[in-house]
């Protein structure tokens, strides 16, 4: 008899078997030109990176906290190879819930074996592939309940070139795909993110010093981003960031743009080219009992417009409507001198806005709007997230930022204290935040409102 050794090879991450995968149903509406509109059942899927990560056939942790086991995880193949992400319990463990075409994010949700703190998670278009979107010449609309989000929280909503697999057939090693929430990237290119291209990022891995659950690897995910909605009860801003990889693209080093003094040298716009209707010089807009009350809902419309007014052209302006109580409400106008007086983002507003503001160009030289045109050519997936800010506690958003020096141009952002937004002090204080998405709509200009 010839002796047979068994060596089990396994390639890339697995799928837990304790808890199933069953994605939250999700009704949205596209619309044709002339206004009517037709339902479409989709779903949404969490992010891998809040799933619970460990050994196929038992409970060892493979992440445990901030920290990789060096045991299961001495490398990136190793650990893709040893461990599983599991299926999530959306709404005991993370607090996410939905209901009909309205989905529902929860701040903090103590579980039986954890607490959560917040959630992102992306709309699907079947089981195992993000719904794809190319928004030039359409416009997207949404209503957002953010009554519940205090100085600190953002409430977003926004689009990122995702591969719409999740990655499964580019990378060998990332089989669980967009049906398990991988392949995420943003403008940031983030290093938080635990699994990048299927290889898990625990080389260089230092756990966050304030973030019991978040820690940074030697690799980022990058990809072009359009902040649609970013907003809590007191501050809301829409932001184009423009990367100049098409897609899904694993940064290390210098083309990641981490490092203060080479910030601009990356792949990505980091600053974006924002419109924040505070910080353009209207302060009495958004918030509780002003212009538009967000201690209700409101319906956000968001329009792509091409040069040429084709789906083909190139994408020249973002406008933005309001709608609530029944009245469309109209952006609001800049003034700020040195600005024209404009109500939506055009490549010109933006080299205005820098300029006034003093603000490196960032926006203009990865691409402007043309270059986010190309974005949405390759195809975006729907981002919806709820989080704070371990870093910079959301001042950039609702309150003055960079504080220093002293009254900087464009500096003064929103209504919050300087003070606020501190995680810690936020997770504590509002653990029973969260906001609620509905009602969201997609197709020609003017069809959706
Ligand atoms: C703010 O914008 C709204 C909507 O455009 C407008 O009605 C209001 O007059 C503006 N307020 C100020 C102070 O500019």
């Amino acid at each position: 008899m010839i002796g047979i050794v068994l060596i089990q090879t396994v390639f890339g991450i697995g799928v837990g078997t304790q808890q199933s995968e069953s994605h939250p149903s999700l009704s949205w509406q596209q619309c044709s030109k002339g206004g009517s509109c037709t339902s479409v059942s989709g779903s949404i899927v969490l992010d891998s990176n809040w799933r619970w990560t460990h050994i196929p056939d038992g409970t060892t942790n493979c992440y445990d906290g901030n920290e990789w086991s060096s045991d299961l995880c001495p490398d990136p193949t190793t650990c893709s190879n040893n461990c599983v992400l599991e299926g999530a319990d959306y709404s005991g463990t993370y607090g996410i819930s939905t209901s009909g075409s309205s989905a529902k994010l929860g701040f903090v949700t103590k579980g039986s074996y954890s607490t959560n703190i917040g959630s992102r998670v992306y709309l699907l278009g079947d089981e195992s592939h993000y719904k794809i979107f190319d928004l030039k010449n359409k416009e997207f609309t949404f209503t957002v309940d953010d009554s519940n989000l205090e100085c600190g929280l953002n409430g977003a909503l926004y689009f990122v070139a995702m591969d719409e697999d999740g990655g499964a057939s580019r990378f060998t090693l990332a089989k669980p795909g967009a049906k398990y929430g991988t392949g995420y990237c943003d403008a940031q290119c983030p290093h938080d993110i635990k699994f990048i291209n299927g290889e898990a990022n625990v080389q260089d891995w230092k756990p966050s010093d304030n973030d019991d659950n978040a820690g940074t690897g030697h690799y980022g995910a990058c990809c072009t981003e359009m902040d649609i909605w970013e907003a809590n009860k007191y501050a809301t801003a829409y932001t184009p960031h423009i990367c100049t990889e098409n897609g899904e693209y694993r940064c290390e080093g210098k083309s990641c743009g981490d490092s203060s003094d080479d910030r601009y040298g990356g792949v990505c716009d980091k600053d974006g080219c924002d419109f924040n209707s505070w910080r353009l010089g209207n302060q009495s807009f958004w918030g509780p009992g002003l212009i538009i009350d967000t201690g209700k809902p409101v319906t956000v419309v968001t329009q792509f417009v091409t040069k040429d007014g084709t789906d083909s052209g190139a994408l020249s302006e973002i406008r933005r409507k309001y709608v609530q109580g029944g009245k469309t409400i109209e952006n609001t106008v800049v003034k700020i001198s040195g600005i024209d007086e404009v109500d939506s983002i055009t490549d010109e507003f933006c080299n205005q806005q820098k300029q006034a503001f003093g603000d490196t160009n960032d926006f203009e030289k990865k691409g402007g709007l043309s270059g986010l045109g190309k974005a949405f050519d390759y195809g975006v997936v729907l981002v919806l997230s709820l989080w704070d800010d371990h870093d910079v506690n959301m001042l950039w958003l609702d309150s003055v930022y960079p504080t220093n020096p002293a009254g900087k141009a464009g500096a003064d952002r929103g209504p919050c204290a300087t003070s606020s937004g501190d995680p810690k002090e936020v997770e504590d204080k509002y653990a029973s935040a969260s906001v609620t998405f509905s009602d969201i709509k997609f197709g020609p200009i003017d069809s959706t409102y």
